[in-house]
């Protein structure tokens, strides 16, 4: 039988390096990303009465009320592709109540990876942040440059990317991580996020091969 497919969940204080890690557990196995932060960004795009609402929080740093996001993840993640593939879940949830409400649902991660960083690298990382708005890669003017001139060119900066902001999203952070972990504490890997990220990358292979390997060793003895 075809193996069920993988449920990922990724958590970390702002720029810790979700994004940056999703992008290199996509490509390897291939599962459906799906970033809280991202969905929002898209609804601000379209200029919704959601959007703007959501925007209003992301700008001092709040969560964003749950009856925005809570549909909005639920329903990317009931999505044909996500359910055929698997799905790797980045910056949900951030509260019990968030947790609640997709457990409800019947989402629960065979994973959840934990990026531990220090406070005053997540600062430096946040700030030389930049984004490609062609192919949505995340680049940093120091650890991560981009590849040419055009793209260089082309680089924009996320509103909430100031120090002065990413002070507030920290403290949002540390209020709510402690109640999210101590429900998936039996899923739980943490991985140090300070070194460089293949580095991290690595850590995060090994949990996936752990993973792969006991979903292994039980259909086999089945
Ligand atoms: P969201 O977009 O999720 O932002 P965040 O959690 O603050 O995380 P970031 O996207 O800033 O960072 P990241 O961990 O992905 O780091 P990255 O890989 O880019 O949320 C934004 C806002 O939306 C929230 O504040 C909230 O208002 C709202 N929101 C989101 N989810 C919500 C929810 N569930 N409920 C309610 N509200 C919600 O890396 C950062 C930089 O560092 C990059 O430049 C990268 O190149 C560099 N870098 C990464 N790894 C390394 C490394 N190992 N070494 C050196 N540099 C590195």
């Amino acid at each position: 039988a075809k193996p069920e497919p993988l449920k990922i969940m990724i958590s970390g204080a702002p720029a810790s390096g979700k994004g940056t890690q999703c992008e290199l557990i996509t490509k390897k196995y291939d599962l459906v990303h799906v970033a809280a932060g991202d969905l929002l960004r898209a609804e601000i795009a379209s200029g919704s009465e959601n959007g703007n609402r959501a925007k209003e929080h992301m700008e001092t740093g709040q969560l964003v009320p749950n009856e925005i996001v809570v549909m909005m993840v639920k329903d990317r993640l009931l999505q044909p592709d996500s359910q055929e593939k698997g799905w790797l879940l980045d910056g949900y949830p951030r509260s019990s109540s968030q947790s609640t409400a997709l457990e409800k649902f019947g989402f629960r991660p065979d994973l959840f990876i934990l990026l531990e960083v220090d406070e005053e690298i997540l600062v430096e990382r946040v700030v030389g942040r930049r984004l490609d708005p062609v192919t949505g890669k995340i680049y940093h003017l120091k650890y991560s440059p981009p590849e040419t001139e055009e793209i260089a060119a082309r680089l924009t900066q996320r509103f909430d990317d100031t120090e002065e902001k990413v002070k507030l999203r920290l403290r949002t952070h540390h209020h709510n991580v402690e109640a999210v972990l101590s429900l998936y504490e039996d899923v739980t890997f943490k991985v140090n996020g300070n070194v460089e990220i293949e580095e991290v990358f690595a850590q995060i292979d090994e949990a996936f091969t752990k993973l792969l390997k006991s979903r292994e060793e039980v259909s086999l003895a089945a």
